[in-house]
């Protein structure tokens, strides 16, 4: 969100307290299958069984016979064991009927995504201070307005699961071990309309995603500190962490990962569902980007198709905007951003704290002359390894030079001077990493904790 300062509500404590928990919402699972995200089942509701429709959508979640190629299921990119988000370290993942098709984005954690509302230009903030803006919806770009809607892309996507058409999975699913189950939770017919046995299993794939604790376990360090529950001790480390992350003088993470209460009555989510430009560094390990005229320009497209600019270059607020992801999980991610371009903390905090004080790091640099050993006080943490005497730096690489003017001022990245002092300290970064670190669900507090360490003192 731009322009308006916002107030990070769960600051202390006893004020956190307050904040914690998931939503109160319904008590109650059904076999009906959930229209919308709305109803969102809280930590505490979520261990009851799950609906028949949900349990399908299990099924459907791990069945690898429903790709082309027979290889790929929804797991295989959404690994539960990495908070639904892919296993390795690849920016893009490979799927199609050959597993050889290079997708275009990294693949997103699917944890905390049932209170997601659907995407609007401009979306209430949850903040309750920053003005509308454009928040809300699923994928990057926000082109999905339900997580049921949603995974038609992945079925029918030519380099994921690469399915010929609707029929084509139904036939599937009739075939399945698990097609009796489909026709108990929605009827002895349900295979007679395809149109309706398709909306069918993404109503499932929805229901499982929407009623599995496993994707909304709040089971991190920070939930048994925000609940005052044992184990939730923070390290001294980690609230100098949790400071930075929410100062608006130097980290100011929570501005956009807003950590307080959220929207459909949840809170804590380390989103605000908005969308800013960023911009970070244009990827070539994309073969996409291989082409010079590709941008991905999130929310104006081009794989969304509602907000393109008029013809191109021409103005438009929406290019360059990608959605501000949760948080939570994010230590498991192995490529962070839309396109996976970062590959640890380590380096994405020093991307947020120096891509305009040493921009050199961060974008190529074209027309200069490689130093043979760069000096001493060169960055070591950057994408850019090679220090280049002249030259000019192509910072902003991954965003036609039309939409500069999108990019999100706020801090860290307030565009403040090349070589000036950047808004984080090195032992502030430090710290921020080891926050970060408690939002990794499944914690199981330590018999005996280190009574010394990086993330403690
Ligand atoms: C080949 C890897 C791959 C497979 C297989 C895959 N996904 Fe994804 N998924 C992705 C990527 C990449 C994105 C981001 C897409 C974008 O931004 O356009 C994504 C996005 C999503 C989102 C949106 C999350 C958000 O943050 O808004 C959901 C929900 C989702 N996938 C569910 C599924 C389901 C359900 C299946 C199985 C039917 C599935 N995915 C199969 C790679 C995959
Ligand atoms: C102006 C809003 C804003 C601020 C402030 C901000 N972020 Fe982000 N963050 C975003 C957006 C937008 C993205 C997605 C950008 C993209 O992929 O192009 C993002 C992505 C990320 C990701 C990648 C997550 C993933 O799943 O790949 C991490 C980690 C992250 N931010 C951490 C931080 C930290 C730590 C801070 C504070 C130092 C911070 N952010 C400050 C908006 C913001």
């Amino acid at each position: 969100m731009q322009h308006f300062i916002r107030i990070a509500v769960c600051l202390l404590p006893l004020v956190l307290a307050a904040c914690g928990g998931g939503s109160s919402d319904s008590n109650t699972t059904t076999s009906a299958p959930t229209a919308t995200p709305t109803s969102a089942p809280s930590a505490a509701t979520a261990s009851a069984p799950l609906s028949l429709s949900a349990q399908v959508g299990h099924k459907l979640f791990f069945d690898a016979t429903l790709s082309g190629s027979g290889k790929m299921s929804c797991a295989t990119c959404h690994d539960p064991n990495f908070a639904y988000a892919a296993p390795n370290n690849l920016a893009v993942q490979l799927g199609g009927t050959d597993m050889l098709q290079p997708g275009t984005r990294a693949v997103p954690s699917l944890r905390y995504k049932e209170f997601t509302p659907a995407y609007a230009d401009l979306l209430d903030n949850p903040d309750g201070v920053s003005v509308p803006g454009p928040g809300g919806g699923f994928t990057w770009d926000g082109r999905s307005p339900t997580l049921a809607d949603q995974s038609s892309i992945p079925l029918l996507s030519a380099n994921e699961m690469a399915n010929a058409s609707p029929a084509d999975v139904v036939a599937k699913v009739k075939a399945a071990a698990y097609a009796p189950l489909f026709l108990q939770a929605f009827g002895s017919d349900a295979f007679n309309d395809t149109t309706k046995a398709f909306a069918n299993i993404q109503a499932a794939l929805q229901a499982y995603q929407m009623e599995d604790q496993s994707f909304h376990p709040f089971s991190s360090k920070f939930d048994l500190y925000v609940a005052n529950k044992i184990g939730g001790n923070m390290t001294a480390a980690e609230l100098r962490g949790l400071t930075v992350f929410t100062d608006a003088n130097s980290g100011n993470c929570a501005s956009c990962h807003y950590q307080g209460a959220g929207l459909n009555g949840s809170s804590a989510l380390f989103t605000d569902f908005s969308y800013e430009t960023i911009s970070v560094p244009r990827n070539m390990d994309i073969p996409a980007n291989q082409n010079a005229a590709y941008y991905d320009m999130g929310v104006c497209g081009p794989a969304r198709t509602d907000h393109l600019p008029a013809s191109p270059g021409a103005a438009n607020s929406f290019c360059g905007l990608f959605k501000a992801p949760t948080l939570r999980n994010v230590s498991l991610r192995g490529a962070f951003f839309h396109n996976g371009v970062i590959h640890s903390l380590y380096q994405l905090v020093h991307f947020y704290n120096t891509r305009d004080t040493n921009p050199e790091i961060w974008y190529p640099t074209v027309g200069g002359t490689p130093k043979a050993t760069p000096d001493a006080s060169f960055p070591t943490y950057g994408l850019i390894t090679t220090q280049y005497t002249g030259g000019t730096v192509q910072k902003f690489n991954d965003l036609p030079a039309a939409y500069v003017g999108n990019i999100d001022p706020q801090m860290p990245l307030d565009s403040r001077a090349p070589g000036a002092t950047p808004p984080m300290t090195e032992a502030q970064m430090s710290d921020l990493i080891c926050f970060l670190n408690t939002l990794t669900d499944g914690y199981q507090a330590p018999a005996n904790p280190p009574a010394h360490g990086t993330c403690v003192d």
